[in-house]
C-alpha cells in the first residue's frame, strides 16, 4: 500500500468489481468438500452458513457433480422458445403435482431475485386474465428481503438496501410490519394478540388501498438474512391467508431461503397450517452447485393465463438452463433419498442446544431463534432493554472477520431491529453437517464473539 493511496496493492490488482471496492479482496477459494472450503492461502473455513444458506449438501458431492457433467457432456443450452429439455421436465416432475398445496407448475430461472420478479408478473397477469385489471397492488412486511433487482427490491422491506435506489422503485408496493415477536410483540400482548394485531393490520392495509385493488401479499416464511431466521408466532400465517382469502388476493410466499428443507421440511409453509398461490425457491434448489431458482404455483394462478392469452408475458434467455436443472434435480434427488429432512431436524435440535448452552445466559445475546438448520443469534448491548449496539461499530462485520480469522464462515448482517440498528449473526450449515461439525461452529462463533467484544469501544467490553 503506498503513502498517499489508502488500498492495499492486491484490491488495485484485481479486475473483478469486488463487494467492497476499499478493502483488499477475499482470498479466493480454491476447492471445497463436505463442509470444508480451502483458499489458496491455504485457509481452511468451516462453512457455517453454506455462504449464503446456499450449499445444502455441502461441497463437492460427488452425485451432484456426476449429473453436471452427464447434462454438460449431452446438453448445454437450449432456449425455451425453441426445445424444453428432460432435466428441465425431471425437475418439475421431483417438485410439483403432488405435493400437500396443490402445486402443479414450476418455472425456472437463475436464482432468487428473477423467481421473484416472475412471481410478481404472474401474479399481476394472473389478475388481468381474471377481468380484474385494478388490482394494481402488492403488500409486502418491513424487515424483509426478496431480491435486489427493481421490482424484488420494491416488494422488499429491507431498509438499507432499499436506501440507494428509493427513487427507482415501484409505489405499486406498502409494507406491514413483520412477525417479529421478539422486536415488534409489546409487553402486555401474548402471542395470540400479537397475531390479531398483524392480522388487523394488514386487513386495514388492504382496505386503505381499496380491498379490490390488492393483486398478492407477500412474505417469508421464515424470514432469511434482514432479521436473522425469525419464525412467525403460531397462526400468523393463518390469519394472513384468512385475510387475503377474504378479498381474493395472492398469497406469494418466498422461500429463497428458507426452502428446500433448510427448517426441517421441504417447505417452510408446511410447518404453518397454510399453503402458498405462489412460492419461490432458490438457494437450496441447486445448493450452490448451478445457478438456478424456481416459481411454483397453482392451477388457480395458471389457469386463468392458459384459457386467456395462453402465455405468460415474461421471460429470460437462461431460463430453465438444462445444467442448472440437472444438478438441482441430482441435489434434490440427494435430500430424498438420503432422508436428509430427518437430518436437519436432527441435526437443528442439536444445533438449537448448542447455541442455547454456549449463548443462552451471555449478556450480549439478546435472542436465539430458528427452526432446521436455520439459525440466528440476535446482538444486543443490553438484554434487559434489548437495546441494540451503536450500529457505527460495525459489531456485525467484525464478528464476521474474526469468525473467518478462526476458520468459521458464518453470515452476520446488521439492521436486525429496525433497518439500521441492530446486529445478528446467521447459521445455515449444510444439511450433510456431522454433530461434531455443529459443535465446533458454535464453539468458534463463541471464541469469536467474546474475543470481538472483549476489544470493543463500549459497554459490551464487560463480556
Ligand atoms: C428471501 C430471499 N428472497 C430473495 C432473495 C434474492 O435471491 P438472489 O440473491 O438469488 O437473487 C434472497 C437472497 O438472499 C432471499 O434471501
Amino acid at each position: 500500500m503506498s503513502a498517499n493511496n489508502p488500498l492495499p496493492d492486491n484490491a488495485r490488482r484485481s479486475r473483478l468489481l469486488h463487494r467492497s471496492l476499499r478493502e483488499a479482496p477475499p482470498p479466493i477459494a480454491t476447492s471445497g468438500q463436505g463442509v470444508w472450503l480451502t483458499a489458496e492461502n491455504g485457509l481452511q473455513i468451516l462453512d457455517g452458513s453454506g455462504g449464503a444458506a446456499v450449499s445444502c449438501l455441502g461441497h463437492g458431492h460427488p452425485r451432484v457433480i456426476a449429473a453436471i457433467q452427464r447434462q454438460a457432456a449431452d446438453l448445454a443450452y437450449v432456449h425455451t422458445g425453441q426445445f424444453s429439455s428432460s432435466p428441465a421436465e425431471a425437475l418439475a416432475d421431483e417438485l410439483v403435482g403432488h405435493e400437500p398445496g396443490g402445486l402443479t407448475s414450476a418455472y425456472f430461472v437463475a436464482g432468487g431475485s428473477e423467481a421473484m420478479e416472475a412471481a410478481l408478473k404472474l401474479a399481476r397477469q394472473h389478475y388481468l386474465e381474471c377481468g380484474q385489471p385494478q388490482r394494481v397492488h402488492l403488500i409486502a412486511r418491513r424487515q424483509s428481503y426478496h431480491g435486489n433487482t427493481l421490482g424484488a427490491l420494491a416488494a422488499s422491506g429491507n431498509a438499507a438496501r432499499r436506501l440507494p435506489y428509493a427513487p427507482l422503485l415501484s409505489n405499486a408496493f406498502s409494507h406491514v410490519a413483520a412477525a417479529f415477536t421478539y422486536r415488534e410483540a409489546r409487553d402486555t400482548e401474548t402471542e395470540a394478540d400479537f397475531t390479531a394485531r398483524l392480522a388487523a393490520e394488514l386487513e386495514a392495509e388492504f382496505q386503505r388501498l381499496g380491498p379490490d385493488t390488492v393483486a398478492a401479499f407477500i412474505a417469508e416464511p421464515v424470514v432469511g438474512a434482514t432479521a436473522g431466521c425469525v419464525t412467525a408466532p403460531p397462526g400468523y400465517f393463518a390469519a394472513i391467508r384468512a385475510v387475503c382469502d377474504r378479498h381474493g388476493a395472492l398469497l406469494i410466499l418466498d422461500e429463497v431461503m428458507c426452502g428446500m428443507g433448510r427448517t426441517g421440511t421441504l417447505h417452510a409453509w408446511e410447518q404453518e397450517g397454510v399453503t402458498p398461490d405462489i412460492q419461490t425457491v432458490a438457494k437450496g434448489l441447486g445448493g450452490g452447485y448451478q445457478p438456478i431458482g424456481a416459481v411454483l404455483v397453482t392451477d388457480r394462478v395458471v389457469d386463468p393465463i392458459r384459457q386467456g392469452s395462453g402465455a405468460f408475458a415474461h421471460g429470460h434467455t437462461y431460463l430453465a438452463h438444462p445444467i442448472a436443472c440437472a444438478a438441482a434435480l441430482a441435489v434434490q434427488q440427494v435430500i430424498r433419498e438420503d432422508a436428509l429432512l430427518d437430518h436437519v431436524q436432527q441435526r437443528g435440535t442439536l444445533l438449537e442446544a448448542r447455541l442455547i448452552d454456549r449463548f443462552g445466559n451471555h449478556p450480549h445475546v439478546g435472542h436465539i431463534r430458528g427452526r432446521g438448520l436455520f439459525w440466528a443469534i440476535e446482538l444486543v448491548e443490553d438484554r434487559a432493554t434489548k437495546t441494540p449496539f451503536d450500529p457505527a461499530l460495525k459489531l456485525h462485520a467484525r464478528v464476521k472477520a474474526a469468525a473467518f480469522a478462526r476458520g468459521l464462515g458464518c453470515y452476520p448482517s446488521g439492521g436486525t431491529a429496525d433497518g439500521v440498528r441492530g446486529d445478528h449473526v446467521l447459521l445455515a450449515p449444510p444439511y450433510i453437517a456431522t454433530p461434531a461439525e455443529i459443535d465446533m461452529i458454535v464453539d468458534r462463533l463463541g471464541t469469536a464473539l467474546d474475543d470481538v467484544l472483549s476489544i470493543l469501544p463500549c459497554k459490551g467490553a464487560d463480556a
